[in-house]
C-alpha cells in the first residue's frame, strides 16, 4: 500500500484519541488514502491543530472535542460525521490511557474505574452509537486499538491489561453480530510504541531508563514501534483490501508476543 493511493476516497472516517501518537498517525495515514475525516479528542486544540493541517492540505477534516466515555459526546461526533460528509464509513476507537503504574496490591477502585472507562467503555460507546450510523450506510469497517497487552499480562498494569483483553473479545462479539449487516469489526495489537502514552509511562517510573531497555529488548526486532507502522495496519483494515477479514486481531509487534 503507497502513501497516498485513494483507496478511501468517498469514505468517512471517525478517529477518536486524534490529537496525538497512533490516533495523529492514523488520521495522516487515512487522509493520504482520500478519506473524509471526523478528529476526535479531549485536547481539542490539538486535534483542531491537525484537522487544520490535514485541510491546508487538501483533506475534508473536521474536528470535535469528545471525551469517549461520554454518551453525549459520541451522539455529537456521530451527527458531525453525519451533517458534514452525509454519513460515516470508518470507525477508529483509538483513545486510550495507560493508568498508573500500580501493583494489584495498592491499587484502588478508583483507579480501576478510571482506566476501563477510557479504554473499555469507551470502545462499548463508540460501538454502541457509531453502529446505527454504518448500517445505514450499508456497512463499514471498525477498527478497536486493543494491544499485545489484551494478549498477555504486564506487572503494575492490570487495569489496562483487563481493558485491552476485555475489547478483544467485544470485538469478536460485535463483529458476530454485525457480520449480517457488513460491518466489519476487528482489534489492532500494538507492541510498545514511541508515542507520549509510552515516554510519559516511563518518565513517571524511578526505574524509567531500565524499563525503556528492557521493553526495547523485549522485542526481538530490537526497537519500539513507530505509530505510521501502527496507521498502515490501521488503513488496511479500514479499507476493502481486508474485506474478508472481520473479529480478528491483528498483531503489530516487533516479534514481542511470538516468543
Ligand atoms: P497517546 O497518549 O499519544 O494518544 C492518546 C490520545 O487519546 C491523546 O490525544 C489523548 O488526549 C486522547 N484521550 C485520552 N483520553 C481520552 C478520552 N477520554 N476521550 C477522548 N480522547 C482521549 O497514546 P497512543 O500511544 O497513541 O495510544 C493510542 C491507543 O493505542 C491507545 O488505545 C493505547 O492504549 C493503544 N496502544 C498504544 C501502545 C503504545 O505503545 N503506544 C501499544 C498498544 C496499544
Amino acid at each position: 500500500m503507497t502513501a497516498a493511493d485513494n483507496t478511501m476516497a468517498r469514505k468517512v472516517a471517525l478517529i477518536t484519541g486524534a490529537a496525538s501518537g497512533i490516533g495523529a498517525a492514523s488520521a495522516r495515514r487515512l487522509a493520504a488514502a482520500g478519506a473524509s475525516l471526523v478528529l476526535t479528542d479531549i485536547n481539542y486544540s490539538a486535534v483542531t491543530a491537525l484537522a487544520d493541517e490535514l485541510s491546508k492540505a487538501g483533506t475534508q477534516a473536521a474536528a470535535l472535542q469528545h471525551d469517549v466515555t461520554q454518551p453525549v459526546d459520541w451522539e455529537n461526533a456521530v451527527a458531525l460525521a453525519a451533517d458534514t460528509y452525509g454519513g460515516l464509513d470508518i470507525v477508529v476507537n483509538n483513545a486510550g490511557i495507560a493508568g498508573d503504574n500500580t501493583d494489584l496490591m495498592n491499587l484502588d477502585l478508583e483507579q480501576w474505574h478510571s482506566v476501563l472507562s477510557v479504554n473499555l467503555d469507551g470502545v462499548f460507546l463508540g460501538l454502541r452509537y457509531a453502529g446505527p450510523a454504518l448500517e445505514k450506510r450499508g456497512g463499514g469497517s471498525i477498527i478497536n486499538i486493543s494491544s499485545i497487552l489484551g494478549k498477555v499480562g504486564f506487572p503494575g498494569a492490570a487495569p489496562y491489561c483487563a481493558s485491552k483483553g476485555a475489547v478483544t473479545l467485544l470485538t469478536k462479539s460485535a463483529a458476530l453480530e454485525w457480520a449480517p449487516l457488513n460491518i466489519r469489526v476487528n482489534s489492532v495489537h500494538p507492541g510498545f510504541v514511541e508515542t507520549p502514552l509510552v515516554t510519559q509511562a516511563l518518565e513517571d517510573r524511578e526505574d524509567g531508563a531500565e524499563t525503556a531497555e528492557l521493553l526495547v529488548a523485549a522485542h526481538p526486532l530490537g526497537r519500539l514501534g513507530q505509530a505510521s507502522e501502527i496507521a498502515n495496519a490501521v488503513a488496511f483494515l479500514a479499507s476493502d483490501e481486508s474485506s474478508f477479514m472481520t473479529g480478528s486481531e491483528l498483531v503489530i509487534d516487533g516479534g514481542y508476543t511470538a516468543q
